[in-house]
């Protein structure tokens, strides 16, 4: 797939999906990658890795600061408008219901969607402008089946998703903006190699984790020009653990 002269933000990019899918969009011919993240370690490791095949720039960014995110988005304005938003940046806590608080509630919420609400927005005011954009956030197979392992603030977040995404695609439809959405089982990325993050092989029909590199050419189609008609779907990516 060809993204020749585009331009891409991605968040969470300093690592696991949000990394792999800024080496795959490289390798497909992208101009430019703005990689945010608060990993500052593995996303100045990608940065170097990247700008062999691509420009790309880590910005350290809290993807809830709304004033930064304005002013990321001005910032990028000096050297023209993102053509792609990969809304990954994501955080999960083991804790099930009864140890689930206000905190942590709201700081799931805040990081898993309030950030895509806010990145969403501010590129599509320049992309409407621009007439062209494609936005793909993620959500999870949690937001289908429920969490297990995984607090009730992480599967309601990533249900939240679903209706970000059709909400933003309802009004980019008429301007050229799609907008839709990665629906992952299970990866094996730093999020779930976690020590307490504990699945089987045994729940997945494929009886493997996702790689990384997987999930991401389900977000490279969302973001190319090949998905031109599609928008406010889901892409399920997940080894057969759950038919939408
Ligand atoms: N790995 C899975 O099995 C899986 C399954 C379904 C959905 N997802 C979702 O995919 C996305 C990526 O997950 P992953 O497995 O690659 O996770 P990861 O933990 O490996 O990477 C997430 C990245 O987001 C960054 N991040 C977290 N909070 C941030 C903040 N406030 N500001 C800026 N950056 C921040 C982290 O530093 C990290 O680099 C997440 O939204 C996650 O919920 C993952």
């Amino acid at each position: 797939m060809n993204l020749t002269g585009k331009t891409a933000v991605i968040t969470g990019g300093a690592k696991g999906i949000g990394a792999a899918t800024a080496l795959l969009f490289a390798e497909n011919g992208i101009k430019k990658i703005y990689l945010v993240d608060l990993d500052d370690e593995n996303g100045r490791k990608m940065e170097r890795q990247l700008n062999g095949g691509c420009s790309c720039l880590y910005i350290h960014l809290d993807v809830t600061d709304e004033a930064g995110v304005k002013e990321m988005f001005f910032s990028i304005d000096k050297e023209g408008t993102a053509d792609i938003l990969f809304n990954c940046a994501g955080i999960t806590s083991v804790k099930g219901i009864m140890e689930t608080d206000a905190t942590l509630w709201n700081k799931i919420m805040t990081v898993n969607v309030t950030s895509a609400f806010l990145f969403s927005k501010e590129a599509l005011i320049r992309m409407e402008r621009k007439g062209y954009g494609r936005i793909v956030n993620v959500s999870s197979i949690s937001a289908q089946v429920g969490g297990i392992r995984t607090s009730p603030a992480y599967a309601a977040s990533k249900a939240a998703i679903l209706g970000l995404t059709r909400s933003f695609a309802k009004y980019g439809a008429s301007r050229g903006v799609t907008v839709n959405t990665i629906v992952p089982g299970i990866a094996d990325t730093p999020m779930t190699q976690a020590k307490d993050f504990v699945y089987s092989n045994s729940e997945v029909p494929m009886g493997r984790a996702a790689k990384p590199e997987e999930i991401a050419e389900g977000v490279l189609f969302l973001a190319s020009d090949k998905s031109a008609y599609i928008t406010g779907q889901c892409l399920h990516v997940n080894g057969g653990m759950y038919f939408g």
